[in-house]
């Protein structure tokens, strides 16, 4: 909606614009890119910084502001001041809400959704952990912002591919057997579930430290199943099976599932003729027994294809599983979410796939988060020195039905509310930054029930849902909104900005803009609900834009908090 009526302004302001320079090449789209949303409401809705102008007019943007002001008009806009430099407008709040209301109204919460998606598909590379190590707090980041990415691209309008390509070859399996069979069993495994399997993996890392030959042993049992050995190829699935369901529990409580499971071991059959052609073509050296491609004219190190005894590599599996999946799926993005430690890992394998000719290159897109501390202190998997996520949500769903048993005694459903509140604070918590960004984890400020948080604005949600729910019975405005109030309009432009933010969203693969895009919405409802009585209200006709205008913030918010896995409470 707000992306038509900057198009519209756009149109207008050029107009003003070739009037004063007819030469100037300028073009409305060119235009639409200078706006702005003023930081305070008191200097308009939008606003152009004229001093962008200056050199292309020649003219002050104190000149350039007051030229424009009287030339700029249109039915969505109120009126044009020109405020030292800058060109504030003002639109105008009953084009916005009859524009505006009544569509969201209609579309609910496929509203605000692009469409440029359509006919794509998109592969998302996500979550993948290494099993049989824990899935711990670092795994937040690629879990949250890969599904959100996910929820993005299917908002408009891609196939989605989600792929959890779990780590489900390597040595930690030759630890854990070295573990399995000096220290467990069957029943404490089934019984203990993950924290058995997280026990097992601390205490083989620890003894290793002391005692570096039962590093041999691991890789010894780890060459066994890579030579077939039956014995510890079934230890081996069931272990793998156990991780992935112990996982998946996790997994549910974010909503999340995958497409498919295919993992790191799918690929040592795929890998050889991928290896071939890297050969054939001349592309791969010897360098001290190892199979390399030199980079070096790059700027990079070189990429290990095989290690001295033959041995395939990280990268070598990324190259066939993106062969493989540009097979099965045609994808025109493979989008790839990890830690900002592999960025080289990426630009490294994204360069050998483009050297081996295939075209597709273009479409890998590597997507970096920071590092998560908790409460200040570094985590170490090895030492047991870990915050496992299943703790995480264990202890923020704690924390929350404390809460809420104190706020509101006699709700129903407790039990699954607190879950929603609990996990969605988390989640909220971690994408309210920029994804690049180090984030130091803070329970407290997570699950505060006050300030921006992921209570506060599911507490919103639950607040529109109950106007709305008492309210069954009256009139919603679908047509001749009437917005009287500042608060109504700023309401009203929040709502009209929603396509945009997931636009934005998308172009940069940056969640955070809906999170911050949701608090905006709340705090003008919140604004609007405290200052504009709904059910006081004395004219029928604003009573019932009242109640149009919360249904939509409801849709809108609904809508938003499906796109960062945050779930929908009716009530709290
Ligand atoms: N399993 C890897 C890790 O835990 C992440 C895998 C990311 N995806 C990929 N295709 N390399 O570090």
């Amino acid at each position: 909606m707000m992306m038509k009526i900057k198009a519209q302004l756009a149109e207008a302001i050029l107009g003003g614009v070739l009037s004063i320079a007819p030469d100037c090449g300028m073009d409305a789209e060119g235009v639409q890119t200078l706006l702005e949303y003023p930081p305070d409401p008191a200097m308009g809705d939008i606003a152009l910084p004229c001093f962008k102008l200056a050199k292309t007019l020649r003219r002050s943007p104190v000149q350039i502001a007051s030229t424009l002001a009287p030339l700029v008009a249109g039915d969505c806009i109120e009126r044009a001041e020109a405020v030292n430099g800058y060109l504030n407008i003002y639109l105008s709040g009953a084009y916005l809400a009859n524009a505006l209301i009544p569509e969201i109204l209609e579309k609910k919460e496929k509203y605000g959704a692009p469409d440029f998606g359509k006919g794509k598909t998109v592969v998302l590379d996500y979550c993948s952990p290494n099993l049989a190590k824990p899935f711990h707090i670092g795994h937040l980041g690629t879990t949250v912002i890969g599904h959100s990415l996910k929820m993005l691209h299917e908002f408009a309008g891609y196939k989605c591919v989600g792929i959890n390509y779990v780590g489900d070859w390597g040595t930690q399996f030759g630890k854990m057997m070295v573990a399995y069979k000096k220290w467990g069993d069957r029943q404490t495994v089934e019984e203990g579930g993950v924290d058995a399997l997280v026990d097992l993996y601390v205490r083989i890392n620890n003894a290793i430290a002391d005692d570096p030959s039962l590093a041999d042993e691991a890789r010894a049992e780890f060459c066994k199943m890579e030579q077939g050995d039956e014995e510890n190829l079934a230890l081996w699935r069931w272990l793998v099976e156990k991780s992935i369901k112990a996982n998946d529990v996790t997994l549910k409580q974010l909503g999340i599932n995958f497409d498919s499971y295919k993992g790191e071991s799918a690929y040592t059959e795929l890998m050889p003729a991928q290896v071939q052609k890297l050969r054939d073509q001349g592309l791969l050296k010897i360098d001290d027994g190892a199979s390399i491609v030199d980079l070096e004219q790059y700027g990079m190190p070189p990429c290990l294809i095989l290690k001295r005894d033959g041995s395939s590599l990280y990268p070598t599996r990324d190259i066939a599983a993106a062969v493989d999946r540009k097979e099965m799926y045609d994808f025109d993005k493979c989008i790839y979410v990890t830690s900002n430690q592999q960025i080289l890992h990426f630009q490294q394998w994204f360069k050998v796939v483009e050297l081996m000719g295939y075209d597709w290159y273009e479409g890998l897109v590597h997507v970096p988060y920071g590092t998560v501390s908790v409460n200040g202190a570094k985590l170490a998997t090895r030492t047991g020195n870990v915050v496992l996520l299943k703790d995480l949500f264990a202890a923020a769903i704690e924390k929350v039905t404390e809460i809420m048993e104190e706020k509101n005694p006699a709700l129903k459903g407790r039990e699954d509310i607190a879950e929603a509140v609990g996990v969605g604070a988390i989640v909220f918590y971690y994408l309210s930054n920029n994804r690049i960004k180090d984030i130091n984890f803070n329970m407290e400020d997570a699950l505060s029930f006050d300030g921006n948080t992921g209570p506060y604005v599911q507490y919103t949600y639950a607040r529109a849902c109950s106007i709305l729910e008492k309210a069954a019975d009256e009139a919603k405005a679908t047509e001749n909104v009437t917005v009287t109030t500042p608060q109504e309009r700023a309401l009203c432009i929040v709502l009209s900005q929603y396509e945009e933010k997931v636009r934005m969203a998308i172009r940069d693969y940056e969640p955070s803009v809906i999170t911050r895009y949701i608090l905006d919405v709340a705090t003008a409802f919140n604004r609007f609900y405290h200052e504009c009585s709904i059910f006081g209200a004395e004219d029928p006709a604003v009573k019932a834009s009242r109640l149009a205008l919360t249904e939509a913030t409801k849709h809108v918010l609904g809508s938003a908090f499906g796109l960062i896995c945050l779930r929908k409470t009716e009530k709290i």
